[in-house]
Protein backbone atom coordinates (compact mmCIF):
# COMPACT_ATOMS: atom_id res chain seq x y z
CA UNK A 1 0.00 0.00 0.00
CA UNK A 2 1.31 3.46 -0.60
CA UNK A 3 2.68 5.24 2.11
CA UNK A 4 4.33 8.81 2.66
CA UNK A 5 6.72 9.79 5.64
CA UNK A 6 5.92 13.21 4.92
CA UNK A 7 2.84 12.75 5.66
CA UNK A 8 3.60 11.40 9.41
CA UNK A 9 5.82 14.29 9.79
CA UNK A 10 3.23 16.78 8.89
CA UNK A 11 -0.02 15.46 9.78
CA UNK A 12 -0.51 16.75 13.26
CA UNK A 13 0.45 20.14 12.08
CA UNK A 14 -2.38 19.91 9.45
CA UNK A 15 -4.86 18.73 11.64
CA UNK A 16 -4.49 21.31 14.22
CA UNK A 17 -4.55 24.00 11.81
CA UNK A 18 -8.04 22.20 10.45
CA UNK A 19 -9.01 21.79 13.95
CA UNK A 20 -8.61 26.00 14.29
CA UNK A 21 -9.99 27.09 11.13
CA UNK A 22 -12.95 24.15 9.99
CA UNK A 23 -16.68 24.43 11.28
CA UNK A 24 -18.13 22.16 13.29
CA UNK A 25 -19.95 18.96 11.02
CA UNK A 26 -17.64 19.83 7.73
CA UNK A 27 -18.20 19.38 4.42
CA UNK A 28 -14.37 18.66 3.11
CA UNK A 29 -13.14 17.60 -0.50
CA UNK A 30 -9.58 16.95 -0.72
CA UNK A 31 -8.06 16.42 -3.83
CA UNK A 32 -5.02 14.67 -4.60
CA UNK A 33 -5.27 12.27 -1.50
CA UNK A 34 -2.75 10.27 -2.26
CA UNK A 35 -1.92 7.38 0.09
CA UNK A 36 -4.84 8.17 1.93
CA UNK A 37 -3.06 9.05 5.19
CA UNK A 38 -4.34 12.76 5.25
CA UNK A 39 -7.79 11.04 5.29
CA UNK A 40 -7.53 8.91 7.87
CA UNK A 41 -5.64 11.01 10.59
CA UNK A 42 -8.28 14.12 10.05
CA UNK A 43 -11.24 11.52 10.08
CA UNK A 44 -9.57 9.97 13.50
CA UNK A 45 -9.67 13.46 15.30
CA UNK A 46 -12.09 15.73 14.34
CA UNK A 47 -16.16 14.73 14.90
CA UNK A 48 -18.63 15.55 12.54
CA UNK A 49 -16.77 15.17 9.77
CA UNK A 50 -17.55 14.74 5.84
CA UNK A 51 -14.42 13.83 4.28
CA UNK A 52 -14.32 13.61 0.43
CA UNK A 53 -11.05 11.88 -0.81
CA UNK A 54 -10.19 11.78 -4.42
CA UNK A 55 -7.29 11.75 -6.97
CA UNK A 56 -6.13 10.55 -10.67
CA UNK A 57 -7.09 6.94 -11.26
CA UNK A 58 -6.13 4.09 -10.33
CA UNK A 59 -7.74 4.59 -6.79
CA UNK A 60 -6.49 1.29 -5.74
CA UNK A 61 -4.11 2.44 -3.01
CA UNK A 62 -6.49 4.41 -1.57
CA UNK A 63 -9.28 2.31 -1.62
CA UNK A 64 -7.16 0.04 0.05
CA UNK A 65 -6.05 1.93 3.12
CA UNK A 66 -9.86 3.12 3.45
CA UNK A 67 -10.80 -0.31 3.08
CA UNK A 68 -8.63 -0.86 6.06
CA UNK A 69 -8.41 2.25 8.64
CA UNK A 70 -11.59 4.36 7.29
CA UNK A 71 -14.43 3.13 8.94
CA UNK A 72 -13.27 2.27 12.29
CA UNK A 73 -11.47 4.42 15.42
CA UNK A 74 -12.96 7.54 13.71
CA UNK A 75 -14.17 10.38 15.79
CA UNK A 76 -17.64 10.72 16.40
CA UNK A 77 -20.09 11.27 13.74
CA UNK A 78 -17.24 11.35 10.96
CA UNK A 79 -17.61 9.68 8.12
CA UNK A 80 -15.37 9.37 5.27
CA UNK A 81 -17.15 8.97 1.55
CA UNK A 82 -15.79 6.30 -0.92
CA UNK A 83 -13.14 8.10 -2.81
CA UNK A 84 -13.68 9.93 -5.80
CA UNK A 85 -11.75 10.00 -9.73
CA UNK A 86 -11.26 13.61 -9.69
CA UNK A 87 -8.50 15.28 -12.21
CA UNK A 88 -8.93 18.75 -11.37
CA UNK A 89 -8.70 19.82 -15.30
CA UNK A 90 -11.66 17.74 -15.85
CA UNK A 91 -14.86 19.98 -14.70
CA UNK A 92 -17.76 16.98 -15.19
CA UNK A 93 -15.09 14.96 -12.63
CA UNK A 94 -16.22 17.70 -10.13
CA UNK A 95 -18.75 16.47 -7.55
CA UNK A 96 -21.29 19.33 -7.57
CA UNK A 97 -20.67 20.50 -3.49
CA UNK A 98 -21.07 22.35 -2.02
CA UNK A 99 -18.54 21.81 0.15
CA UNK A 100 -17.44 23.86 3.55
CA UNK A 101 -13.35 23.65 2.66
CA UNK A 102 -11.31 21.86 0.15
CA UNK A 103 -7.93 20.66 1.30
CA UNK A 104 -5.16 19.86 -0.83
CA UNK A 105 -1.57 18.70 0.53
CA UNK A 106 1.59 19.13 -1.87
CA UNK A 107 -0.54 18.43 -5.02
CA UNK A 108 0.29 22.41 -6.91
CA UNK A 109 4.01 21.44 -7.33
CA UNK A 110 3.02 17.99 -9.21
CA UNK A 111 -0.15 18.67 -10.89
CA UNK A 112 1.09 20.98 -14.11
CA UNK A 113 1.24 24.23 -14.08
CA UNK A 114 -1.52 24.50 -16.46
CA UNK A 115 -3.93 22.64 -14.23
CA UNK A 116 -3.54 24.79 -10.78
CA UNK A 117 -5.67 27.48 -12.02
CA UNK A 118 -8.73 24.83 -12.69
CA UNK A 119 -7.63 23.60 -9.20
CA UNK A 120 -8.86 27.10 -8.41
CA UNK A 121 -11.90 27.65 -10.60
CA UNK A 122 -13.21 24.03 -9.57
CA UNK A 123 -12.89 25.31 -6.16
CA UNK A 124 -14.55 28.61 -6.65
CA UNK A 125 -17.32 26.23 -8.02
CA UNK A 126 -17.70 24.24 -5.09
CA UNK A 127 -17.37 25.92 -1.95
CA UNK A 128 -20.44 27.35 -0.63
CA UNK A 129 -20.08 31.09 0.27
CA UNK A 130 -18.03 31.64 3.66
CA UNK A 131 -15.91 28.20 2.91
CA UNK A 132 -12.32 27.39 2.88
CA UNK A 133 -9.33 26.39 0.60
CA UNK A 134 -6.37 25.29 2.00
CA UNK A 135 -3.35 24.67 0.03
CA UNK A 136 -0.60 23.03 1.88
CA UNK A 137 2.84 22.46 0.00
CA UNK A 138 5.90 24.52 -0.91
CA UNK A 139 5.40 28.37 -2.29
CA UNK A 140 7.49 30.72 -3.73
CA UNK A 141 7.23 34.19 -3.31
CA UNK A 142 7.83 35.29 -6.78
CA UNK A 143 11.17 34.22 -7.58
CA UNK A 144 12.53 34.35 -4.18
CA UNK A 145 12.45 30.76 -2.79
CA UNK A 146 11.48 30.47 1.08
CA UNK A 147 14.58 27.98 2.18
CA UNK A 148 17.19 26.39 -0.07
CA UNK A 149 15.75 22.97 0.15
CA UNK A 150 12.80 24.26 -1.49
CA UNK A 151 15.01 25.95 -4.25
CA UNK A 152 16.57 22.59 -4.69
CA UNK A 153 13.27 20.81 -4.50
CA UNK A 154 11.61 23.03 -7.69
CA UNK A 155 15.57 22.75 -9.84
CA UNK A 156 14.89 18.72 -9.10
CA UNK A 157 11.08 18.58 -9.95
CA UNK A 158 11.43 20.70 -13.15
CA UNK A 159 14.45 18.50 -14.44
CA UNK A 160 12.13 15.69 -14.02
CA UNK A 161 8.98 17.79 -15.83
CA UNK A 162 9.22 21.31 -16.46
CA UNK A 163 5.17 21.60 -16.23
CA UNK A 164 6.20 20.81 -12.28
CA UNK A 165 7.78 22.89 -10.04
CA UNK A 166 7.20 24.82 -6.82
CA UNK A 167 4.05 27.38 -7.54
CA UNK A 168 4.60 31.32 -6.56
CA UNK A 169 1.94 32.21 -4.19
CA UNK A 170 1.87 35.37 -5.84
CA UNK A 171 0.23 34.40 -8.53
CA UNK A 172 -2.04 31.53 -6.57
CA UNK A 173 -3.50 34.37 -4.65
CA UNK A 174 -3.66 37.07 -7.19
CA UNK A 175 -5.96 33.99 -9.86
CA UNK A 176 -7.45 33.17 -5.87
CA UNK A 177 -8.49 36.43 -5.61
CA UNK A 178 -9.95 37.06 -8.99
CA UNK A 179 -12.23 33.91 -8.28
CA UNK A 180 -13.28 35.46 -5.41
CA UNK A 181 -11.16 33.54 -3.16
CA UNK A 182 -9.54 35.78 -0.57
CA UNK A 183 -6.37 35.05 1.38
CA UNK A 184 -7.23 34.69 5.11
CA UNK A 185 -3.65 33.40 6.26
CA UNK A 186 -0.38 32.41 5.42
CA UNK A 187 0.89 29.83 7.85
CA UNK A 188 4.23 28.38 8.37
CA UNK A 189 4.35 24.89 8.37
CA UNK A 190 7.09 21.71 8.57
CA UNK A 191 9.84 21.60 6.43
CA UNK A 192 9.82 24.93 4.63
CA UNK A 193 6.13 24.41 3.66
CA UNK A 194 2.81 26.68 3.83
CA UNK A 195 -0.83 26.72 4.12
CA UNK A 196 -2.65 29.00 2.56
CA UNK A 197 -6.15 29.56 4.02
CA UNK A 198 -8.38 31.65 1.33
CA UNK A 199 -12.05 32.35 2.31
CA UNK A 200 -15.01 32.37 -0.69
CA UNK A 201 -16.44 34.92 -0.53
CA UNK A 202 -20.44 35.29 1.15
CA UNK A 203 -22.92 36.56 -1.05
CA UNK A 204 -23.02 40.64 -0.67
CA UNK A 205 -19.12 40.65 0.02
CA UNK A 206 -17.66 43.44 -2.31
CA UNK A 207 -17.20 42.03 -5.80
CA UNK A 208 -13.02 40.65 -6.08
CA UNK A 209 -10.68 43.91 -7.21
C1 LIG B 1 2.98 14.31 -3.98
S1 LIG B 1 1.39 13.57 -4.12
C2 LIG B 1 0.60 14.16 -2.63
C3 LIG B 1 -0.36 13.17 -2.09
C4 LIG B 1 -0.96 13.53 -0.71
N1 LIG B 1 -1.85 14.65 -0.80
C5 LIG B 1 0.15 13.80 0.29
O1 LIG B 1 0.24 14.90 0.82
O2 LIG B 1 0.94 12.88 0.54
C6 LIG B 1 0.63 14.53 -5.41
C7 LIG B 1 -0.80 14.11 -5.69
O3 LIG B 1 -1.36 15.01 -6.66
C8 LIG B 1 -2.22 14.26 -7.48
N2 LIG B 1 -2.48 14.97 -8.74
C9 LIG B 1 -1.59 15.26 -9.71
N3 LIG B 1 -2.22 15.86 -10.74
C10 LIG B 1 -3.53 15.97 -10.41
C11 LIG B 1 -4.68 16.46 -11.07
N4 LIG B 1 -4.61 16.98 -12.31
N5 LIG B 1 -5.87 16.40 -10.44
C12 LIG B 1 -5.95 15.86 -9.19
N6 LIG B 1 -4.90 15.37 -8.51
C13 LIG B 1 -3.70 15.40 -9.12
C14 LIG B 1 -1.45 12.96 -7.66
O4 LIG B 1 -2.26 11.92 -8.18
C15 LIG B 1 -0.94 12.70 -6.27
O5 LIG B 1 -1.83 11.95 -5.48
Amino acid sequence: MRFSAACERNQQPILELLRAWLPASARVLEVGSGSGQHAVHMARHLAGLHWQPSDLPPLNDLEERLRLEGSSALAAGTVIAEPLELDVTRPEQWPAGPFDALFTANTCHIMPASAVPQLLAGAARVLAPGALLLLYGPFRDGEAHTAPSNAAFDAHLRAIDPAMGVRDARDLIGQAAALGLELRADAPMPANNRMLVFRRQSRGDAPPR
